[in-house]
Order: structure tokens, then C-alpha cells, then sequence
């Protein structure tokens, strides 16, 4: 299979681009010392994972209990499932827990420690923290992050560790923004751990990360581990954060131009390819639902999906930019390549990877959705 006879809409992934996202970011985290645990739920690929554990990943991350399971499945048994547990999903994770698998739960509760406890002894757990005022997690000064540590330590759970995800990163534009960023999600997390140990329970693993902090950290002093999924693929919130550029971007949606219309042309990608996600929205630089490349992958000045339908993609220049005709430059039948707003949400939309090798082949990588 050539790039010139893929069917379109396609998840086009760059695999030399890949491989230097994943290589960047082991160097990085390994310089500064901790290890690193791959968010998968970007890729959803056993593919890209495997790629990931042979650069010196340690172990991975999951947001749900079918990518634990799937990636239990093809040999991967040290797994961090990073979205709060629930009761009711205790009995799936004893199940793979008594399959072999070392996964690990998170929780930020009295609520969730009691239903731990009660599942049995020895299940493995982390406590949120919240390190940013973002989302979720037990503020490391509260008196709760004592109590939860307790009830955890004294009803026979196994307290692994904190964790902490500074999902407020993507909100940061500046590198020293970022960096302010990453030391505050460090020294907050490791501030917890150490809270938790000074009251006499073992609290061994510190987890931090998101892509923007684990690339802007300049020490991670106290961390063992640093989680981060989005840096395989890139996508244009973190070009727009500043942590990678255009060409760093792995995965694209290849289209065709199926028609003009006045003042922008149609291709065959529209939200149902590039997924409704519109992060880019706020930033300096709004690329609609997509920067616009050539078939080769160069992006083309100017050019951004402005709007899209359910199967259409409306493709026009920027106001201001003249970039001449579309239809004299990009006639009927022309291929583009569309950079995505945000990897996971456009990865989500397709069953497969296209994978773009560096000889010009095209391999297929299945990918799994759902939960
Ligand atoms: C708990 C947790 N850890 C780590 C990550 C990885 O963040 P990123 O995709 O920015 O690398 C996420 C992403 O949402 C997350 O929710």
C-alpha cells in the first residue's frame, strides 16, 4: 500500500515523527531522573506502546478499564488506571488483578478508600492530588489527604504513591509559564508524599505529568514518575502551548478536495474525521478544526479548516491571507493532509492507523475505542 491509493478519510501517523516524539520525551524525563509510564489512551495502539516500552518506558498508563484489559492482553502488566475508581468497577479490576496484572487504582475520597478496603486486602492504590485547582484530587495541605492515607494504610490496601495530572499546563503560553507550572505540580506532589510519610505511612511513588510540564521541567526532584501521553502524537494545542512545532506533529487526517463553493473548498474530512474538538480556539492562533499540509506534510501558510459538517471539511485561507485560487491550486481530486486540534480526540474517530513508514510503505495499526 502506497500514500497515493489510501481510501480518505485516513489517521495518517508519520512514523519517523513518532519515533523522535517518543525518543524526545524518554530523553527527557530519564535526564531528570524519574520513570517514565506512557499515558496510552492517546494512541489506544499496542503498536505505539510496544514502541514506547523499547525506548525504556516503564510500565503504562490507562483511562479506562478496557484499554487496561486490551493492553493486559498483548503483554503489558504494570498498569496505572489514572481516572478516579468507582465501586462498582472494583470487581473488574480484582479480575485482572488475580489475571496477573499490577494495576494500580487512583482515588481522591473517604468514600473510595472505604470501597477499597472493603473489595479486599491488597489492592494497590494511588491518591490523587491536586496540584492546579484543575480537576479532581485532595489539595496536599488538607487534613482529608491524612485520612484517606490512613483508612487506605490501616485496612490492609497497599498505598503505592500520589499522582498528580497538571491538565491547567494547557492553559500556560509562555515557557516560563510552563516551567512555574511544572515546579509547582513537582514540589506540591512531593510536598503530599511527604506529609503522608511523616505521619508514619509509606508513600513510596510520587507520579506527576502531563506533556506541557514533563517538557518544561528543569529538575523533578522528589518525582519517581512522570506520566505523559499526548507527546507521541503532538497536535496543535501543544504547538500552540510551545511545546512542539508543526513538523513535530505525527498523526494527520488525509483528505480530498471533493469541490469549491465561493470562498473555501470542501473535503472529505469533516468533524466526524477531525472529531468537534476546537482547542485551539482560544490560542493566539485558531487553526479551526485543522492546519491544512500538502500531501507530503508540508504545511500550507494560511490554510485552515475553518468549518466543518458531519462528512464535509470547509477549507478556506485565512481572512487577510491571499493565497490565490484554491481551485486553480488545489484542483478536484487534490490530497491534503489535515493537522488536528487535539491527537486523542482525532485518533478516537477511526479504527486504524495508517502508518507512514520512512520508506513510503503503508502499514496498518489497529487501534480500539470504547470502554
Ligand atoms: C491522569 C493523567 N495523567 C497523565 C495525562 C497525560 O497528559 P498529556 O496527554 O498532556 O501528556 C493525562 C491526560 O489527560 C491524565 O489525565
Amino acid at each position: 500500500m502506497k500514500l497515493a491509493t489510501l481510501d480518505t478519510p485516513a489517521a495518517l501517523v508519520d512514523e519517523a515523527c513518532l519515533q523522535r516524539n517518543i525518543a524526545r520525551m524518554q530523553r527527557q524525563v530519564s535526564g531528570l531522573g524519574p520513570r517514565l509510564r506512557p499515558h496510552v489512551k492517546t494512541t489506544k495502539c499496542v503498536a505505539v506502546a510496544e514502541q514506547q516500552r523499547a525506548a525504556g518506558g516503564t510500565g503504562i498508563t490507562v483511562s479506562t478499564l478496557r484499554e487496561a484489559e486490551a493492553f493486559f492482553d498483548a503483554g503489558f502488566d504494570d498498569i496505572l488506571y489514572a481516572v478516579g475508581i468507582v465501586p462498582a468497577k472494583l470487581p473488574a479490576v480484582k479480575a485482572l488483578r488475580a489475571r496477573g496484572c499490577r494495576l494500580i487504582v487512583i482515588l481522591d475520597s473517604l468514600a473510595a478508600a472505604q470501597a477499597v478496603v472493603q473489595a479486599g486486602p491488597g489492592l494497590e492504590v494511588m491518591i490523587e492530588i491536586d496540584t492546579d485547582g484543575h480537576r479532581a484530587g485532595i489539595a496536599p495541605d488538607a487534613p482529608l489527604l491524612l485520612d484517606v492515607a490512613r483508612t487506605l494504610h490501616n485496612g490492609g490496601a497497599v498505598l503505592v504513591g500520589v499522582m498528580t495530572h497538571a491538565g491547567a499546563s494547557y492553559d500556560c503560553r509562555t515557557h516560563e509559564a510552563l516551567q512555574a507550572m511544572a515546579e509547582q505540580e513537582r514540589s506540591r506532589c512531593v510536598a503530599a508524599a511527604e506529609r503522608i510519610r511523616t505521619a508514619g505511612i509509606p508513600c513510596p511513588e510520587v507520579s506527576v505529568g502531563s506533556t506541557p510540564t514533563a517538557l518544561s521541567a528543569r529538575h523533578l526532584a522528589g518525582v519517581t514518575e512522570v506520566r505523559a501521553g499526548v507527546y507521541a502524537f503532538n497536535d496543535l494545542v501543544m504547538h500552540g502551548v510551545g511545546v512542539c512545532g508543526l513538523g513535530d506533529i505525527a498523526l494527520s487526517v488525509l483528505t480530498t478536495v471533493i469541490g469549491h463553493h465561493g470562498t473555501w473548498m470542501l473535503v472529505d474530512a469533516g468533524w466526524m474525521a477531525m472529531s468537534r474538538d476546537r482547542g485551539t480556539a482560544g490560542h493566539a492562533l485558531d487553526f479551526g478544526y485543522g492546519a491544512v499540509c500538502d500531501e507530503a506534510g508540508q504545511p500550507i501558510e494560511g490554510l485552515v479548516m475553518g468549518s466543518a459538517n458531519q462528512e464535509h471539511g470547509l477549507i478556506s485561507w485565512r481572512e487577510g491571507f491571499d493565497g490565490g485560487s484554491l481551485e486553480r491550486r488545489f484542483p478536484l481530486g487534490t490530497r491534503l493532509r489535515v493537522l488536528p486540534n487535539h491527537a486523542c480526540a482525532t485518533a478516537a474517530q477511526f479504527q486504524h492507523y495508517e502508518v507512514l513508514k520512512a520508506g513510503g510503505s503503508i502499514t496498518r495499526w489497529p487501534r480500539f475505542n470504547g470502554w
